[in-house]
């Protein structure tokens, strides 16, 4: 979506993973002064997303949507701008219709859904500062048809509020799943994929409740063509630090989440997160891959079933490669330097773990532990075509 914002993969922290509905602005406030002083808010986690719940069953007699006086008793401009203060960013969690996936409230029309309140509920949230909008449709009802056309109104809404905020959809959540179906870069500036996450790293499913991160990966990887400044494949807020992984496999998780050019959103509880999980939520070489202005999502080099390679087109003309295996022991994972797009014959690898530098002539490989997803960043020779695997792309976009 062309409005100004998320020209790069949104990062931040949103309650939902840890926290459900137990939330409230002392928690919220406090998750916020960790990301500034563990040093999170300065590699670009900007975005602090308050989700289902906070809301007050009632509208007030205006119509208006209130906040939770139990939970948030301050309300929520008083929150914006106590995020606005420490360099965050604001975001809200908002449904069309009936009820919040959390099934919190609302007999529809007429309760907290926006649906038919679309301009009305945007200038409240542009008033109260919000810079984010997690719209979710949390509802068996409906067509694609009907989803493009109620998320549709609140991108309109909130253009018309002037104030730049950033549009997040999910099409997936107990609605048929429309997600894969469809490019929504016209619509939104990110949009789920899948199913929600949960904390594992394979839950066997193809797209249902709940996803494990192979799982996504595996839904995700061929939407690579719709990925681009503006517009982004949500994979889901990570479960990075909130175990039922092993470290290896977290690690694999942010490799993959920044290659695929997904959101970074945080979903554990940054006040209490040990060195493992910030060293990873910290991992500067990936950020930067995640954060390439180019915003290209990596695009499939090749996938045995067990090795899986992956390709991200750089700006300054490095190519960023995921070797993953997606097996359950030790092997070796290779490409070249040809089949991810690279001219000439002398590279210098970085691998964004350990930093080691080396040089090759073409080949690039690894070993890679179960799990484990190993990323270079390929510089020196030339850029052969755009994209790595150009044909790829055009399947992806084909398949809108
Ligand atoms: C859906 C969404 C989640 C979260 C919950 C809240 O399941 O997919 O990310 O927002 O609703 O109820």
């Amino acid at each position: 979506l062309n409005n100004g914002v998320a020209r790069t993969p949104p990062m931040g922290w949103n309650s939902w993973n840890t926290f459900g509905c137990n939330i409230n602005e002392a928690l919220i406030r406090q998750m916020a002064d960790a990301i500034v002083n563990n040093g999170m808010r300065d590699l670009g986690y900007k975005y602090v997303v308050v989700d289902d719940c906070w809301f007050n069953p009632n509208r007030d007699a205006q119509g208006n949507l209130q906040a939770d006086p139990g939970r948030f008793p301050s309300g929520m401009k008083a929150l914006g701008d106590y995020l606005h203060a420490r360099g965050l960013l604001f975001g809200l969690y908002q449904v069309p219709r009936e009820k919040t996936c959390a099934q919190y409230f609302g007999a529809w029309p007429g309760a907290t859904g926006s649906l038919g309140h679309e301009y009305q509920d945007a200038q409240q949230f542009a008033n109260w500062g919000v810079d984010f909008l997690k719209y979710d449709w949390c509802s068996p009802w409906g067509t694609i048809n009907d989803q493009v056309t109620g998320f549709a109104r609140m991108r309109d809404a909130l253009a018309a509020t002037g104030r730049p905020i950033l549009y997040s959809i999910n099409p997936n959540s107990i609605h048929e799943k429309t997600g894969p179906q469809r490019n929504w870069g016209d619509v939104a500036n990110m949009w789920r994929t899948t199913e929600d996450i949960t904390n594992a790293w394979n839950t066997g499913q193809t797209n249902g409740y709940p996803m494990g991160v192979q799982n996504i990966v595996n839904v995700t990887v061929p939407l690579a063509g719709y990925a681009g400044p503006g517009s982004f494949n949500d994979m889901d807020m990570m479960e990075v630090g909130n175990g039922g992984m092993t470290d290896t496999e977290m690690r694999s998780h942010f490799a993959l989440w920044s290659i695929m050019a997904s959101p970074l959103i945080a979903g554990n509880d940054i006040r209490n997160a040990n060195t493992a999980t910030l060293n990873i939520l910290r991992n500067q070489n990936l950020i930067a891959i995640n954060q390439d202005p180019l915003a290209l999502q990596a695009v499939q080099v090749s996938n045995d079933g067990t090795r899986r390679v992956l390709a991200k087109r750089l700006a300054n003309g490095d190519v960023a490669v995921a070797l993953f295996n997606q097996g359950n022991a030790t092997t070796t994972v290779s490409t070249t330097a040809a089949a991810v797009g690279k001219t000439g014959s002398s590279f210098t690898l970085r691998d964004a773990w350990t930093n080691a530098t080396s040089t090759s002539t073409g080949a690039i490989s690894a070993s890679v532990p179960a799990h484990g997803t190993v990323v270079y960043r390929v510089s020196g020779g030339g850029t052969g075509n755009p994209e790595p695997t150009p044909t790829f792309r055009l399947r992806s976009e084909a398949a809108n």
